[in-house]
């Protein structure tokens, strides 16, 4: 038995995993053995049958499926309402973690067959997640739920209801390319907090409760947020370089940069700056833009100055697409959910699949 103490489990290995992999010192990720650039070109349904099911879907498939998780992506009555008595000032993540365990998970229409029927109801519980959001945005941004034209995609729902027109194509694949970036991510907090609720025995909505608990936090999910703020209270791209090495020197973490895993670029960072670049430009975000490179690039030096390395992750340029979408920020991170919650059931079936109780040793230093 081991008297060493690790808080934070760096580098301690809890299990196995076969849904996503990610080589921190090369910076690479896959999943299902599929590298993140390969993916991110193809349809967000087919990456959600790959990482959920292992399954490839030929072109039909995955026009099939989207149609179906449009079709589930919907709210009850009873849903609706519960979602219009709640106080507008809360947010989304807050709304998601208190709504997702108690949801209806039944299904309009049967799950397409070339899918495992006992995912069903799983996967009505991951497209509701998108439910939620849309409605409580809504709700929250002008003040009723938009009604949307039939046939709508699964990510053209959202896009259409937060912007209150239609998407264009160009639109629609960025942000299916941004969702599919997010879709897992090994045991990061939020995941491993969901598969130690599923080391109970509780069922998945409970689990995905957890997730969504961790992701909020500012360390992790929080930081696409965060991010955007911090470059809007430094405002313009020349005054990066002084605001980054004043906060340094007053140890306060740049919010998007680093990675516990990631020791060279984070390879989502890596396909979202160019994104970010191409669809600010011309907008009123090119100087949001702009400052967060600056922001990049004086960061890099200072690190640099003591030899160290750091690079931006995930979260850094996803506000920047996000914004340009029509996506205002404090939906940033339950949008993130909408597309973790596929790579968190998939981790809930792999772990049930051999299944034992987490539950780790603390050493005692009380009376
Ligand atoms: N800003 C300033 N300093 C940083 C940052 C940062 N963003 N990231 C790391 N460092 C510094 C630390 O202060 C520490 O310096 P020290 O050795 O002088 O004490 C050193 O780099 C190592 O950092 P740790 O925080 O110990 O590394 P850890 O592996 O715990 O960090 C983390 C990972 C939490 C993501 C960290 O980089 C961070 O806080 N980043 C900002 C928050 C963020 O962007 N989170 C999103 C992560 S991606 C995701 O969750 C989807």
């Amino acid at each position: 038995m081991t008297t060493e103490i690790n808080i934070g489990l760096e580098g301690v290995l809890v299990g196995t995993t076969a849904i996503s992999n990610v080589e921190g010192d090369i910076g690479r990720l896959s999943y299902r053995g599929q590298s993140i650039e390969d993916l991110s070109r193809q349809s967000l349904a087919a990456v959600i049958a790959l990482v959920v099911a292992d399954v490839s879907l030929d072109e039909e498939q995955a026009k099939t499926l989207d149609g179906w998780l449009a079709q589930e992506s919907e709210l009850s009555p009873v849903e609706l309402r519960v979602l219009e008595q709640l106080g507008r000032q809360l947010h989304p993540m807050a709304v998601l973690q208190a709504l997702a365990p108690i949801v209806d998970t039944k299904a309009k229409t049967p799950l397409p067959d070339f899918l495992p029927a006992q995912l069903e109801s799983a996967l009505v519980l991951a497209a509701k997640q998108s439910a939620l959001v849309r409605v409580w945005h809504n709700l929250t941004q002008f003040g009723a739920v938009v009604e949307l034209p039939a046939g709508l995609g699964f990510a053209e729902k959202l896009l259409y209801a937060f912007n209150r027109s239609e998407p264009s194509a160009h639109a629609v694949r960025a942000f299916e390319t941004v969702q599919i970036l997010q879709m897992d991510h090994s045991f990061n907090a939020g995941t491993f907090a969901g598969r130690v609720v599923a080391s109970t025995k509780a069922v998945l909505a409970a689990s995905i409760g957890g997730s969504l608990g961790a992701l909020s936090g500012p360390l992790h999910g929080g930081a696409d947020e965060a991010a955007v703020k911090m470059a809007r209270d430094i405002g313009a791209p020349e005054r990066a370089a002084d605001w980054v090495a004043s906060a340094l020197a007053n140890k306060v973490k740049i919010m998007g940069m680093g990675h516990r895993e990631y020791r060279r670029l984070d390879p989502r960072a890596g396909i979202l700056k160019p994104m970010a670049r191409q669809f600010c430009e011309g907008t009123q975000y090119q100087q949001l833009m702009e400052t967060l490179v600056a922001v990049e690039e004086a960061c890099q030096a200072e690190f640099g100055k003591k030899g160290k390395e750091i690079h931006a992750n995930l979260e850094f340029y996803k506000g920047a697409v996000y914004l340009a979408l029509g996506i205002p920020e404090q939906f940033f991170t339950a949008l993130f959910a909408c597309s973790r919650v596929f790579g968190w059931t998939a981790h809930f079936f792999e772990f049930n699949q051999d299944p034992r109780l987490i539950r780790p040793r603390a050493q005692y230093n009380g009376k």
